[in-house]
């Protein structure tokens, strides 16, 4: 039997649940699971006030977290298996999931382990994912797999409906659009993931280089997504560090340079990204070999093929 440690943290609960659907088949079969949830000494709200959210985003973006509370990892248990389950904040990992990764923890669990990224988001978590393959590399350990479920519906339906959930606390269908959040249906699905983590560990196959988790549609790039993400996220990092320059998160100096930025983020999201979507589509003949290439590297380590979904979906 192995050892498996689960970071974790969720405001709604939703990564939760679709952590404990990748976790139950690796407890049911006997694997030691320690699981720690994150807990930032001040909490995080839900839903978000208006000015909290758009003040959260430069020390997403520079990631700059503040603290958590103490853990409660046991320190006499080696790890065969780490996975990260993380949701985006601002394209980069959320705040607690960043202090995590720069705790003297993350270096002494971290360092030389397999690691497998779990991820539930809107939709945008490229530049979260270049940004956590950093991270885990500086604290030595080594990327497996990288898993993702989106909110359901189309990308511009959860430009409304995901703000809606985190600014109001909503997520019923409103307005024809489809609710907000991944579809419980992908939630249940994710114990595909578990089961196979299970066959993997039985056969040391987390000691190897290969991913444990292809051919099981652990993730699916949109690559006209991405290259809108690459725009606003260069935009972000300027944005990040004009906002520090007035002051810490929370002083009352950032309040007029932040309602400047948030005037910015609804005009790029009302003009900038449909108009990139709608040019893209119109260039999309000429750009398609160009964005398959994208596709597939942005997909790596472990794919959107689906070849191995008839084995793990029971
Ligand atoms: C401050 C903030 C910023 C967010 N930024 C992004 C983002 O850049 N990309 C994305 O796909 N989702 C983004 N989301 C949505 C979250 O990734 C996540 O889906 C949502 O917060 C629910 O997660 P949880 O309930 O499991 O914590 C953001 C959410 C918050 C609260």
């Amino acid at each position: 039997m192995k050892n498996v440690l689960v970071i974790t943290y969720s405001q709604t609960g939703q990564l939760a649940d679709v952590t404990a659907q990748v976790v139950a088949p690796l407890r049911a079969a006997g694997h030691f699971v320690h699981q720690e949830v994150l807990q930032p000494v001040t909490p995080f709200p839900w839903p978000w006030p208006i000015v909290q959210f758009v003040d959260a985003m430069p020390e997403c973006v520079q990631e700059d977290p503040p603290p958590l509370k103490p853990m409660t990892i046991p320190t006499d248990v080696d790890f065969d298996l780490v996975i990260l389950s993380y949701q985006v904040w601002y394209l980069s990992p959320a705040l607690p999931i960043t202090a995590f990764m720069q705790s003297a923890e993350a270096r002494r669990l971290l360092a030389g382990k397999p690691i497998v990224t779990l991820v539930a988001c809107r939709n945008m978590w490229l530049a979260a994912h270049d940004a956590m393959k950093r991270m885990i590399t500086s604290v030595g350990g080594k990327l497996r797999d990288h898993v993702v479920l989106v909110d359901q519906g189309h990308a511009l339906a959860t430009f409304v409906t995901t703000p809606r959930w985190v600014l109001t606390g909503k997520r019923d269908r409103w307005l024809g659009l489809p609710p907000a959040g991944v579809a419980p249906a992908e939630v249940r699905r994710a114990s595909r993931f578990g089961h196979a983590l299970v066959d993997a560990l039985a056969t040391d196959a987390e000691q190897q280089e290969a991913p444990m988790l292809t051919g099981l549609q652990a993730v699916a790039v949109n690559p006209r997504l991405a290259i809108s993400e690459r725009a606003v996220r260069r935009a972000f990092g300027v944005w990040s560090r004009l906002i520090r320059s007035f002051g810490q998160r929370g002083d009352w100096q950032r309040r007029p340079i932040l309602l400047v930025f948030a005037l910015y983020l609804i005009t790029m999201i009302l003009t900038v990204v449909p108009v990139s979507l709608l040019l893209q589509w119109l260039l999309a003949p000429l750009l398609r070999p160009r964005l398959e290439r994208m596709r597939q590297q942005l997909e790596l380590p472990s794919g959107s093929q689906v070849f191995n979904l008839a084995k793990y979906e029971h």
